[in-house]
């Protein structure tokens, strides 16, 4: 039994001067015995520091801190015409949640990194300054539903800020794509040469993954949007709070279901993480094609020296550092998605404490999508391409092989045929050293068909067979610009 507890009359009413006083010396006793912990009054013993910080949050949920009083504002006003409290008491405490949030701003106020959490923080602050009616803001809430609540207020904050982050690179990458829709280079499958596309194609190809991620999120936002509060510990409550007011006021389109599925469930993280994850597995990939053509071996890339680093020994050197950097920072965000996988599979329900951990998984993937995106939007705006290497690129490897087939089959050869006859003129090129198709002379070529004639010449040019593929998704210079036009629309 906790003798300080049981020596104190904890249901004195805050209607007086003097009770009020009375008040405000009993918190505060209780402050300075725990500064800001919130269930001092059943433990007589508290932790010890060590073990006290390894149980708080402040310094990851810090960043909740304006969420938190927006969560409270609603909750108090709530409280105040529901009758719970007195309207001019939740009055009062929505004024000095205000005022915590202006000096919280203004640097007036600092937020104390000894603090359990960032929910004791902000209520310990009110109850300071505000004594027992500060006292009331915590009826028929829990920390748990607030903290499933401040994680979706900052997630529908910040994700949108990260989709305009994500919609002005894929942006910056169309605007390259449209000056170089036409610019011959070689695509790749094996990372082998395999058919003429052009750059624009190419730098389309990523816009087209990065505008999916941009959905993704909205997908994921669309799905947390909704209210936890007045969900409670797990188990909802039984003053008469109005779910669906608080929703409202903070911009909810509605309240969840369950109250035990609300503090319980994550899957809302799990979501962005993944989404993250997803992203940040693109950029790596982009970041891939930009390290290999910053390479020697490829120079179709040159990287502007402002993105770029030297060695500390070779003096030569200029590394796609930046590049590098972001294909390996997709890893800790993949390691991010199953720490928070693994933290939820084995977890009882509703709420266990392990929850806690969530949130510093996600806000790395969130920060580290976020500062990639920016890094790799500088990087790709400024560089430079070597339009004569990539084009020179598609001479010689036999790229035109594929149209030669595509020759015969619009002249009537069944596609198995026509793929045979091009593959058996490739090896009568590489057996006369000849780098081309088109090196061979018509008589050489009619030795395999008789079907080629004159107008195999002008077929078999890089930029023919690239303007040759203007189906829809095709890599016609034409057809590109659609595509450019398609996906600035969906980013808008
Ligand atoms: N800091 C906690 C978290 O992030 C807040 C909820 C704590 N709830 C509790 N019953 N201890 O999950």
């Amino acid at each position: 039994m906790n003798k300080k507890n049981a020596a104190q009359n904890t249901d004195g009413k805050s209607t007086g001067k003097a009770a009020s006083q009375t008040g405000t010396k009993r918190v505060e006793s209780l402050i300075r015995t725990s500064p800001s912990v919130l269930w001092a009054g059943r433990l007589a013993e508290k932790p010890a520091a060590e073990a006290f910080a390894f149980q708080a949050s402040i310094s990851v949920d810090k960043r909740l801190a304006f969420d938190d009083i927006a969560g409270s504002k609603a909750h108090v006003a709530m409280l105040g015409k529901q009758g719970i409290i007195p309207r001019d008491i939740a009055a009062k405490i929505g004024r000095e949640l205000d005022r915590i949030s202006a000096e919280l701003r203004a640097g007036k106020l600092t937020i104390d990194e000894n603090a359990e959490d960032i929910h004791s923080f902000i209520e310990g602050v009110l109850t300071e300054r505000l004594g027992d009616a500060g006292r009331m803001v915590h009826a028929g809430r829990s920390r748990n539903d607030q903290v499933a609540l401040d994680f979706r207020l900052y997630l529908k904050r910040v994700v949108p800020e990260l989709r305009a982050e994500l919609a002005e690179t894929i942006g910056v990458l169309l605007d390259q794509a449209e000056q170089h829709a036409a610019s011959i280079m070689p695509g790749y499958t094996h990372l082998q040469r395999a058919q003429p596309v052009t750059l624009g194609h190419h730098l389309t190809a990523w816009c087209a993954a990065l505008e999916r991620d941009f959905s993704r999120f909205a997908d994921a936002l669309a799905r947390l949007d909704e209210c936890p509060l007045g969900s409670g510990a797990l188990a909802g409550s039984g003053l008469p709070l109005d779910r669906k007011a608080v929703a409202g006021a903070l911009g909810f389109s509605r309240i969840t279901l369950n109250s035990m599925d609300s503090v319980a469930d994550r899957d809302f993280a799990l979501e962005l993480s993944s989404a993250c994850a997803i992203t940040m597995v693109h950029l790596s990939r982009f970041c891939e094609d930009v390290v290999l053509w910053a390479s020697e071996e490829f120079k179709f890339i040159d990287l502007a020296e402002a993105w770029s680093t030297g060695s500390s020994i070779m003096p030569q050197k200029k590394n796609p550092d930046f590049a590098e950097l972001i294909r390996g920072k997709a890893g800790r965000t993949a390691g991010n998605l199953v720490t928070l996988l693994t933290l939820l599979k084995g977890l009882p329900y509703a709420y266990d404490k392990d929850l806690q951990e969530d949130k510093e998984s996600l806000f790395d993937s969130l920060d580290t999508l976020c500062s990639c995106l920016r890094m790799f939007r500088g990087m790709m705006r400024d560089a430079q391409f070597n339009l004569k290497r990539m084009k020179a690129a598609c001479g010689g490897g036999f790229l035109e092989a594929t149209d030669a087939a595509e020759y015969l089959v619009r002249k009537g050869l069944p596609f198995r045929n026509a793929h045979e006859t091009a593959a058996l003129i490739v090896r009568d090129c590489i057996a006369a050293g000849q780098r081309h198709i088109t090196d061979r002379s018509l008589a050489e070529l009619k030795v395999r068909s008789k079907l080629f004639e004159e107008d195999i010449y002008r077929a078999l040019t890089p930029a023919a067979c690239v303007k040759a593929r203007s189906l829809p998704g095709g890599s016609a210079p034409k057809e590109v610009r659609r595509q450019i036009r398609a996906l600035r629309k969906k980013i808008r």
